[in-house]
């Protein structure tokens, strides 16, 4: 019999790829993604829909951290597929009338994009039609100041991000960029951090047998480093 079904390939911007350019018209004016944030690191994110409670806690909670990311050279970039004056009018509101978690009279200063065309929505694969046809999946896109997709998160519509762990992300990223290293489960700025066993210099047994300075071995593909916190700082986010 004859397989009539339509398979649909639909192609998704992925980890360690250019991010996908487009231009867009947002809260702050038009924008050239990437160009306009090159030497930044930016994190691109999309809600599923203005004046809906989830996306609410999400923004104020963002804006109420813009500071925080801006220290670490972080810009971040909002997306919906709803119009620009939905757009303006939910975020005053939120202004002027939500008080949340002690977060009040919150102004969101970032972009968010109005992407009525879902052109954007579809080039980063925001619209998963198994969850909605018609609204973009909260996604995240950490990109780093190449313009380069450095980590991709993708939560459904009723789960509301943590947006401490994108935060840690972030901060996780820059260290493992500036001291050529990985960070290992849950780590923060002062733990430990991994030394690649792939390509270092010194042999297994030099490792073992603690020949190699600094390092904590725990088998020959399993060693860590202590960073202090405050060279992570001081390099990281220049403190
Ligand atoms: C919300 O942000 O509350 C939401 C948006 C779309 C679907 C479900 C929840």
């Amino acid at each position: 019999m004859e397989n009539t079904q339509e398979v649909k390939v639909v192609s998704l911007p992925r980890i360690g790829e250019a991010a996908p350019e487009f231009k867009a018209v947002t809260t702050q004016g038009d924008i050239n993604f990437p160009a306009d944030y090159k030497g930044s690191w930016v994190i691109l994110f999309s809600h599923p829909a203005d004046f809906t409670p989830v996306c609410t806690s999400e923004f104020m909670t963002f804006a109420t951290m813009e500071e925080q990311f801006a220290e670490a050279n972080c810009k971040l970039v909002g997306l919906s597929v709803d119009g620009l004056y939905s757009h303006i009018a939910w975020l005053r509101t939120i202004k002027e009338k939500i008080e949340y978690k002690g977060m009040k009279n919150v102004e969101v200063k970032f972009p968010l994009i109005e992407d009525i065309t879902m052109d954007v929505a579809k080039k980063y694969g925001m619209i998963q039609p198994g969850e909605s046809n018609t609204k973009a999946v909260r996604a995240v896109f950490i990109i780093d100041p190449k313009g380069v997709i450095r980590t991709i998160i993708y939560y459904p519509l009723s789960l509301g991000r943590n947006f401490d762990e994108l935060y840690r992300a972030l901060i996780a990223l820059q260290t493992a960029d500036e001291f050529g290293v990985a960070t290992p489960a849950d780590w923060r700025p002062g733990d430990d951090v991994i030394i690649s066993p792939a390509g270092s210099c010194g042999t297994a047994k030099d490792r073992m047998d603690g020949k190699e300075d600094g390092l904590d071995c725990k088998d020959w593909f399993f060693c860590t480093k202590k960073i202090d916190k405050e060279e992570v700082l001081k390099r990281v986010l220049k403190k």
